[in-house]
């Protein structure tokens, strides 16, 4: 069972390559970032809560992102495998989701590498509220020191697989195929 994390900065294309293979290959797409948007988006207590850090480029706490994640994880539709998109976001966050799988664990981790130029011409180019210049480059700070241990984290575990993000959709969609299922990250 395809048990993925796709870990990466800002803009490396997360979201759009988990949207796109797990459409294709049925799989439950779960964004930490989609779920706070649309709890923000419906005014409930956790968006209010989440909001500020959201646009400050900030981490949201780590109980509040779980509390979201929780129950899909352990939904029904997870079961023909799931792709985490955001999340673990540190260290914590990646012991929280160890507790949680249990035996079944995290099967395989892909790293999409990306410089940071690219990162801020793509973003700027999007126009989400998180991001203006200096959020963006608040993200990428929280990302090299929250975030990025996870790749070292992860690759002594042997679940690491690094792709290079530029290029077309397509192309990083074809690495990131081979790296779950051709014979380096042999799913
Ligand atoms: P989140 O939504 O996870 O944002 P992010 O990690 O900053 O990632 P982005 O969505 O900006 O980028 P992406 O890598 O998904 O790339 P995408 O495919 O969108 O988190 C937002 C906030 O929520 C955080 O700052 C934090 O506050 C909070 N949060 C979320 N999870 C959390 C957690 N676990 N713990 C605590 N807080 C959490 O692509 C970006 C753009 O590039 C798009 O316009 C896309 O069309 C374009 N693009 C994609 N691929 C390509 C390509 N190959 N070529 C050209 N353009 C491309």
């Amino acid at each position: 069972m395809v048990r993925a994390v796709l870990l990466g900065p800002p803009g490396s294309g997360k979201g759009t390559q988990a949207a796109r293979l797990c459409q294709a290959r049925g799989l439950l797409h779960l964004s930490t970032g989609d779920l706070l948007r649309a709890a923000v988006k419906n005014g409930t207590a956790l968006g209010l809560k989440a909001r500020g850090f959201m646009d400050r480029g900030e981490l949201v706490p780590d109980e509040l992102v779980f509390a979201l994640l929780r129950e899909r994880l352990r939904s029904p539709a997870s079961a023909r495998g799931f792709v985490l998109d955001g999340f673990p976001r540190n260290v914590p966050q990646a012991g929280t989701l160890d507790g949680e799988l249990g035996e079944r664990g995290v099967a395989r981790v892909v790293h999409l590498r990306l410089e940071d130029e690219e990162i801020v011409r793509r973003l700027l180019g999007r126009g989400r509220p998180d991001d203006a210049e200096p959020v963006i480059r608040n993200r990428l700070r929280v990302y090299r020191a929250e975030t990025s241990p996870l790749i070292a984290f992860y690759d002594q575990r042997g679940l690491l697989v690094t792709i290079d993000a530029r290029g077309s959709v397509d192309e990083v969609a074809q690495r990131l195929e081979a790296a779950l299922f051709g014979r380096q990250g042999g799913l």
